[in-house]
């Protein structure tokens, strides 16, 4: 186990977020991350993609992978470090260095009064990475590796860019302390579909030329599936498939992912998040649920979902969280059957 360690980046061992909700008089509460597990390895950098529908955790688990909050129970390890054990010294000067966000509205960083050039120097000055005379030339460095320059932008105010290259300064902004995780949570739907695509290559450059791993938030399964080495699809605060991301969406095998790349319509992938269901009342229905939480809307329901939660199979070279694939429940010869996609042809019972 010791030499692993070593080589573990971030590792999310059974991490749990539980929130108490109001209801009326009385409060309840429910698990928005539920025992999620997966590992970044340090020695391979990588694009990994949590993806789900809105509510489903995504935000919640980057907090705090990020720090802002801790796990209710479980762990998150950077490094081989407690996240939630660090002090505060020990975060502003090693671990906020080492993992920066990016967030889904870029002008939210920014002041509006405030030259946007004025982060760049801030966050330069701040974490000591060079003197002044060297300033120019490291940021004007930074900003080329996002496709901008210093000339470009220096003395602009935010509202003088557009969202693309507000998302790019950003994006060089965290560049700037030469993280080794960037955690971006929804960092393109407020771009345009052209724009999105410019911003995963460039995650994926990043990935390559500066070694950079990134924890890719989406709901746009399209940018996904281009940039991501791996994803995991999050449901009700399970994770309940994870894997090479041709696999997962390639040849989905957890029925909720079946539905989520059925709803992609093949002419416009930006959309696939876009139908609209009632997930108020569904959401929480579906976080308090005994059993699987997808029961209510799989197609393929049995009465064990009901009332057991299903364990983490293994199958086809992922983790798939469904007692389709589970042997114990469903016999060898189903699971078989299950895994050479005759699923949609043949629901069973059990
Ligand atoms: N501080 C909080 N207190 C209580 N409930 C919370 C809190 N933060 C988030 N939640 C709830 O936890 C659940 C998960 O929320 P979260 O923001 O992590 O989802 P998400 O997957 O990021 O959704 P979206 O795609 O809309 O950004 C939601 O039901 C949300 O309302
Ligand atoms: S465990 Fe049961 S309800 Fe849940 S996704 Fe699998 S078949 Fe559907
Ligand atoms: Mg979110």
């Amino acid at each position: 186990m010791q030499q692993h360690a070593n080589t573990e980046l971030l590792v999310a061992d059974h991490v749990t977020k539980v929130f108490a909700i109001r209801q009326g008089f009385s409060s309840k509460s429910f698990h928005a991350v539920d025992a999620a597990s997966f590992t970044l390895d340090a020695a391979t950098p990588e694009i990994f993609t949590i993806a789900g529908e809105s509510g489903s955790g995504k935000t919640t688990l980057a907090r705090m992978i990020l720090g802002m909050e801790n796990p209710t129970s479980g762990q998150l390890r950077y490094k081989d470090r407690s996240i939630a054990g660090l002090t505060r010294g020990e975060k502003r000067s090693w671990f906020f260095k080492e993992v920066q966000p990016v967030f889904q509205d870029p002008f939210a960083a920014f002041s509006p009064l405030k030259r946007i050039d004025h982060y760049l120097y801030e966050t330069v000055y701040n974490y000591n990475i060079t003197n002044k005379a060297g300033a120019d030339k490291y940021i004007n460095e930074t900003l080329a590796e996002v496709g901008l320059s210093l000339a470009e932008i220096k003395g602009r105010y935010p509202n003088e860019l557009s969202g693309g290259q507000a998302q790019r300064v950003a994006i060089a902004r965290a560049l700037l302390t030469r993280p080794s995780l960037i955690v971006a949570d929804e960092p393109v739907s407020m771009l345009d579909a052209s724009l999105r695509m410019s911003i995963v290559n460039m995650f994926r450059r990043l990935k390559e030329d500066q070694q950079v791993s990134i924890l890719y938030i989406t709901h746009d399964l399209a940018t996904a599936y281009y940039c991501a080495d791996r994803i995991a699809v999050m449901l009700r605060g399970w994770i309940v498939e994870m894997g090479p991301v041709e696999q997962v969406l390639g040849t989905p095998l957890h029925p909720y992912t079946q539905n989520l790349k059925e709803a992609i319509p093949q002419a416009d992938p930006d959309k696939v998040w876009e139908q609209k269901i009632d997930l108020a009342t569904l959401e929480t229905d579906e976080y308090m649920r005994t059993g699987c939480k997808y029961a209510g809307r799989c197609p393929y329901v049995m009465d064990v979902c009901r009332q057991k939660v299903p364990g983490n199979y293994q199958a086809e070279g992922r983790m798939v969280k469904c007692f389709l694939y589970d042997e114990a429940t469903v016999g060898a010869e189903k699971v078989a059957k299950n895994l050479a996609g005759e699923i949609p042809l043949t629901p069973i019972t059990a």
